[in-house]
């Protein structure tokens, strides 16, 4: 018999920890190791003189190694918007080297250029940007304005090694001296050069070293971001003495906080900001990257909160970031800003704007592993009915299938899957099922057989099928870089062959990393052949997102092209967000996790992936009440808001919780629901112009040094700062309100919950109660709200709006709503409402802002709250599109806020008005 003191040892002792020896360090990598020892000062590579060929939009020249004169292509070219491309290339490689696919949403446009040139450099002016690239050591600098804003390896630390013949092994001594040319070729000194092994696995390396590296400065910046996926602070700290940041998408079990570590995703777009400029690079490249930060000093490596950030200390030296990339080529995009929403917008306008997702998709999700049968899913769904909780999307984790077989159910816990669907969509709610990628090797599997027989795995290095180990046991993985096997993939969401699904069915792809249990690293061998000939080394941070293409083809053809697909995906890179939402993976039960939701989420969103979200709760363990309710406040304000838990934890539905806290978590749940019209109308503004929902500080308040590395609070689009409670028994938490100029010059803040007006630049420590969720309005914005709560967004659809106005020091106030039929793509044939509402001098307006879109909706304006104005109207007149007046009551009149009742009017009403009298 097992005492209980036992057990609750081993429940102390199993704290969450990484197993780090799983992974690799950059010591433990030959190509990293080898990038690392690049020291800076004495770059060897210089542009061949006379090589310069000048074009419309580009230029070319030759650059030569000095140290084995190997010779490589520069190409560089200006984009619009500010932007400039460059590659670097071998002239002639013995084979191709990998470019990268599919990352960008479409060919950039090219923007004129003005060449000229000395003996010692070439200039390439385009509108306000200028680029300078000088010969010897070669460098370029980029100017915006006459501003040193960004340079290229002018710390020396370009490295790109040519592909070569692989060396003899040294058949006995040999005498003479001129073959020991090819020998001290530096990357040939490291053992691991032309093989290399991890933990038992062998890489064979039939390419041997192929890596490329390259450092960028950032003149003007005081912070770096970006490079997600880590469990790390917003603002990059320096590597050195650590390993740098690694860009490889891993399956980590348990992962570890504060750590450079690679994660389930691998974005390469990282800026630099300060007020003088923000810039951006974007490193084109989906093999394993590590990239190295410098300059950034040790006070700013520690501040994760204003407390100890020292505004704007630097080293002499600016910050800068040394990419280093296993395979491909050297593919750079620069943004050159100006500032930070106009980098995020570069960055977007090259890789692809989030796409609006259907209402049920942006409202509260509930998930765990597992949900058991059939009746467990209807009785939970029946529970958040008795418990008067909102809920919009039950999820099914690897168990509803038959024995890990995807599009395939388990028909002794599920006999009547589509049943269960419409009873679910017979309340507006949905089903969203998990489809992994690695495939079941069972030979009575239809998807099995078919790739066995048509070759649409991917191949280990002697071409025969790759075998690894899953979910599923022995499993192999589509190669999903292959149109026709992504067409064979896609097909098979169509209801014709996924019969037991239906065109509103939710997808999540899971272990796309690819994650393969007895593989290195948790993942696939990086010398198995893809599509093309690639190698899986090339190629790997992309495979998950190749995935996505086939989904997302599947999902929109399944319905006929009518509905918006709903993806969650975990795997990511640059352009995911043009297909599927992000959540942070396997996070814990653990209140630094809690935090640890808002850096990784924003690190996303300024990486274009804005539909971002933390299993909330924790996955790993079993969250006390205070943590579960505080992290669902936490998810009510983040972009994706889903509840998930590991099969080994308690149940954890709100009503399980003692009831105080499950009022807590339905109220919290419930302020979601009131924001749905607001968080709906910013994904659609983010559609249109690729801006971050979920934005840091820095966005809005560019000057304001201290909140530039601020990640405890953050804006939602412009509108709202929200700093959820994250600490336990927290009775105050701190909110530092910004300043708009560097100074004490502030915006204007209002408190959601009872308009409680702040007027500050600064730390405000903030009371709060069990219920109490720290937002702030910003005064002169206009945000609508929905207040009849629902089962589900879907059945609020036709329900009256609110809209909150909270003036600024003028008195004025502006906002935007956005209204559609929430879930086709009817919107992008014009069917659609765009609301532009002022209130100035007394007077709440609204107008259309696309005069052509139209739409029928019943919605229609119920209240108008009135916040921050000195003085109480007496009434107010309402006066529609066809001239007619109505006076309107004023009731509720508060401190701060007055509340104008029922002005009735459609929300199809191009131009109506609302004029205070006094
Ligand atoms: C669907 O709902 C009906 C009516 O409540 C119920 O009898 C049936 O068992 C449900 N089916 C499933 C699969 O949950
Ligand atoms: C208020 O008006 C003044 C004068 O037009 C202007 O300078 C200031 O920026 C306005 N304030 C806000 C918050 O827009
Ligand atoms: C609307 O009413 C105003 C004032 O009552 C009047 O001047 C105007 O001509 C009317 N416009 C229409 C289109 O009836």
């Amino acid at each position: 018999m097992r005492s209980i003191s036992i057990v609750l040892l081993m429940l102390i002792v199993s704290t969450f920890a990484v197993d780090k020896n799983n992974f690799k360090t950059c010591e433990q990598s030959s190509f990293c190791r080898r990038c690392r020892k690049v020291q800076p000062g004495s770059s060897p590579y210089e542009i061949i003189p006379n090589t310069l060929n000048t074009y419309a939009n580009h230029i070319t020249a030759d650059i030569r190694n000095n140290e084995n004169q190997h010779v490589f292509v520069l190409k560089l070219e200006a984009l619009k918007g500010n932007m400039f491309h460059f590659e670097i290339d071998e002239k002639s490689p013995l084979k191709p080297r990998y470019r990268v696919t599919d990352a960008l949403q479409k060919e950039p446009t090219y923007e004129s250029i003005k060449v000229s040139s000395t003996s010692s450099e070439i200039t390439i002016i385009s509108g306000r940007n200028k680029a300078v690239v000088f010969l010897s050591p070669f460098k370029i600098e980029f100017f915006q304005d006459e501003t040193l804003v960004t340079s290229v390896n002018s710390r020396g630390l370009m490295n790109f090694e040519h592909l070569r013949k692989k060396p003899e092994p040294p058949a006995g001594e040999q005498e003479g001296a001129e073959g020991d040319e090819s020998k001290i070729d530096p990357p040939e000194d490291d053992p691991g050069a032309w093989e290399e092994n991890f933990k038992g696995h062998h890489d064979s390396k039939p390419n041997g070293p192929s890596a490329v590296a390259l450092d960028f400065t950032f003149h003007q910046a005081n912070i770096l971001f970006g490079i997600p996926e880590h469990a790390d602070s917003f603002a990059l700290k320096s590597t050195n003495g650590g390993d740098p940041y690694r860009l490889y998408n891993l399956d980590v079990f348990e992962y570890e906080l504060q750590s450079t570590m690679a994660l389930y995703g691998s974005v390469p777009i990282i800026y630099g900001h300060g007020a003088g400029a923000t810039t951006g690079i974007f490193w084109q490249n989906a093999a394993e990257t590590w990239v190295d930060i410098a300059g950034i000093s040790a006070e700013q490596n520690v501040m994760s909160s204003i407390v100890n950030f020292v505004a704007g200390s630097r080293q002499s030296d600016p910050p800068s970031a040394h990419f280093m990339s296993e395979s491909g080529i050297i593919d750079t995009f620069v943004l050159l800003g100006s500032n930070p929403n106009e980098a995020f917008h570069q960055y977007t306008d090259l890789t692809g704007n989030g796409k609006l997702p259907q209402m049920f998709a942006i409202a509260y999700h509930q998930c765990r592993w597992n949900y058991n049968d059939e009746q467990d899913v209807a009785q939970v769904v029946a529970k958040f009915d008795e418990h008067d909780i909102p809920m919009d999307t039950m999820w099914l984790d690897i168990e509803y299938t038959e024995g890990k077989k995807y599009f395939t159910w388990d028909h002794t816990k599920f006999p009547h899957p589509v049943e269960m669907m419409k009873n679910l969509s017979d309340v507006g709610r949905h089903l969203t099922i998990i489809i992994d990628p690695h495939i079941k090797r069972d030979s009575s599997y239809f998807f099995h057989n078919d790739c066995t027989d048509k070759g649409y795995y991917i191949k280990n290095k002697d071409g025969k099928d790759y075998e690894g180990w899953c979910w599923p046991g022995a499993a192999s993985y589509p190669d999903f870089f292959n149109p026709e096997i992504r067409k064979y993939y896609a097909d098979q969401y169509l209801l014709d062959n996924f019969k037991e699904s239906t065109i509103e069915t939710g997808i999540w792809n899971d272990m796309n990393e690819p994650s393969v249990f007895n593989g290195p690293e948790i993942t696939m061998l990086k010398d198995n052949l893809h599509y093309g000939g690639w190698e899986h080394r090339d190629v790997h941070n992309l495979y998950g997102q190749m995935q996505l293409v086939g989904t997302y083809d599947g999902l929109v053809r399944r319905s006929g092209g009518s509905l918006r697909p709903f993806i969650l995906t975990r795997a990511h890179f640059a352009g995911t967000q043009r297909y599927a939402g992000v959540w942070t993976g396997d996070n814990a039960a653990e209140w630094s996790h809690l935090e640890m939701s808002i850096p990784m989420c924003l690190s996303l969103s300024v990486s274009g992936i804005s539909f971002c979200g933390a299993d909330v709760g924790g996955f790993f363990g079993n969250p006390d009440g205070e943590l579960f309710y505080r992290w669902n406040q936490a998810g009510a304000f983040q972009p994706f808001f889903r509840g998930h838990a590991h099969i080994d934890t308690k149940r954890r539905e709100p009503w399980l919780f003692p009831e105080d806290v499950k009022l807590v978590v339905r109220d919290a749940i419930r302020k979601r629901y009131s924001y749905l019209a607001f968080w709906y109308t910013m994904f659609y503004e983010h559609e249109r112009s690729g801006l971050p929902i979920m934005r840091p500080m820095l966005s809005q308040y560019p000057l304001d040094k201290n909140a530039y590395a601020l990640d405890d609070q953050y804006m939602l689009s412009d509108k709202l700062l929200v700093r959820p409670v994250m600490q336990k028994g927290a009775s105050k938490v701190d909110v530092y309100f910004p300043s708009k100029n560097g100074e004490k010059q502030g915006d204007i803040w209002y408190d959601i919950d009872d308009y409680r007006k702040i007027e500050r630049v600064g730390v405000e420590s903030v009371s709060v109660n069990s219920y109490k969720i720290p937002v702030y309005q910003r005064g002169g914005t206009i945000i609508p709200k929905k207040e009849r709560i629902r089962r589900s967004a879907v059945l609020m659809q036709d329900d009256p709006f609110t809209l909150i106005v909270a003036v600024d020091e003028n008195n004025t106030a502006k906002g935007t709503l956005y209204i559609d039929d929430e879930k086709t793509f009817e919107y992008r044939q014009g069917k659609y409402l765009y609301l532009d509402f002022e209130f100035k001098d007394g007077v709440l307006s609204s107008r259309y802002i696309d005069e052509t879109a139209k739409f029928s909706t019943k919605t229609w304006l119920e209240r108008v709250v009135i916040v921050g104005l000195n003085k109480t109207p007496t009434s107010a007149t309402l006066r529609t599109s066809d001239n007619k007046s109505t006076q309107l009551e004023i009731i509720d009149v508060k401190k701060t806020s007055f509340v104008i009742r029922k002005p009735g009017v459609s929300m199809m009403d191009n131009t109506w008005s609302i004029t205070l009298n006094y």
